[in-house]
């Protein structure tokens, strides 16, 4: 099943509180990364580890570490910068491969405009991030763009999930992962979640 809702309490309750119109620009950002800090708990699981020897207090000792090539992070802009500081807070040493994508007003399809990517992408696990998975077009372009740069490994973190984007990415590229606070019930005639958040972008940028 690759969409998981994260049912956890402090999730849930942060996720009430973001929902609320009143709340402010510096609260909604400073929960957007979180939220997006606990998303990264539970999407990093099972990232496989290795023993590594360290002198300890009491001499030499076994410990875990984890294993390859470190995580590369993949804010799909501008939104998706609204959560890079909460999965860099749990995994400091992750790179950052930042990708736009805009929608093509005569093809109405999402083409990339930025794509700066980070090497040995077939080596790494790549972590999504963006808050609104809404139709899903954004998000299956950027699963096209990283899969041709030889990513195999992929998942994706958002607040807040439609039904409509998650059918997307299943049929798209059911092997990719998606880990959200909730899924919500539909996508209303202007392509946004409701209840959803509004824009996510404008209340993380303060731009509305
Ligand atoms: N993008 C947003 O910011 N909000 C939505 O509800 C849908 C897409």
């Amino acid at each position: 099943m690759p969409i998981h809702e994260i049912r956890h309490p402090l999730i849930r309750h942060k996720l009430g509180l973001m929902r609320r119109a009143d709340l402010s620009t510096k609260n909604f950002r400073e929960m957007s990364q979180e939220v997006a800090a606990l998303l990264t708990y539970e999407a990093t699981k099972d990232l496989p580890l290795e023993s590594a020897a360290v002198q300890g207090w009491c001499g030499q000792i076994e410990v875990e570490k984890l294993a390859g090539k470190k995580v590369t992070v993949v804010p799909i802009l501008r939104a998706g910068i609204g959560m890079l500081d909460g999965v860099l807070t749990l995994i400091p040493g992750a790179k950052v491969s930042a990708v736009g994508i805009a929608r093509d007003e005569e093809t109405l399809q999402a083409q990339p405009y930025l794509e700066r990517l980070v090497g040995a992408l077939d080596q790494r696990l790549a972590l999504i991030v963006d808050p609104m998975l809404a139709t899903g077009g954004s998000m299956v372009a950027t699963i096209d763009m990283l899969k041709k740069a030889g990513c195999r490994n992929i998942r994706a973190l958002v607040l807040v999930a439609a039904p409509e984007g998650i059918s997307a990415v299943e049929a798209a590229h059911p092997d990719v992962q998606v880990f959200t606070a909730s899924i919500d019930s539909h996508l209303n005639a202007s392509g946004y979640i409701i209840p959803g958040l509004g824009d996510a972008g404008d209340r993380i940028f303060g731009t509305k």
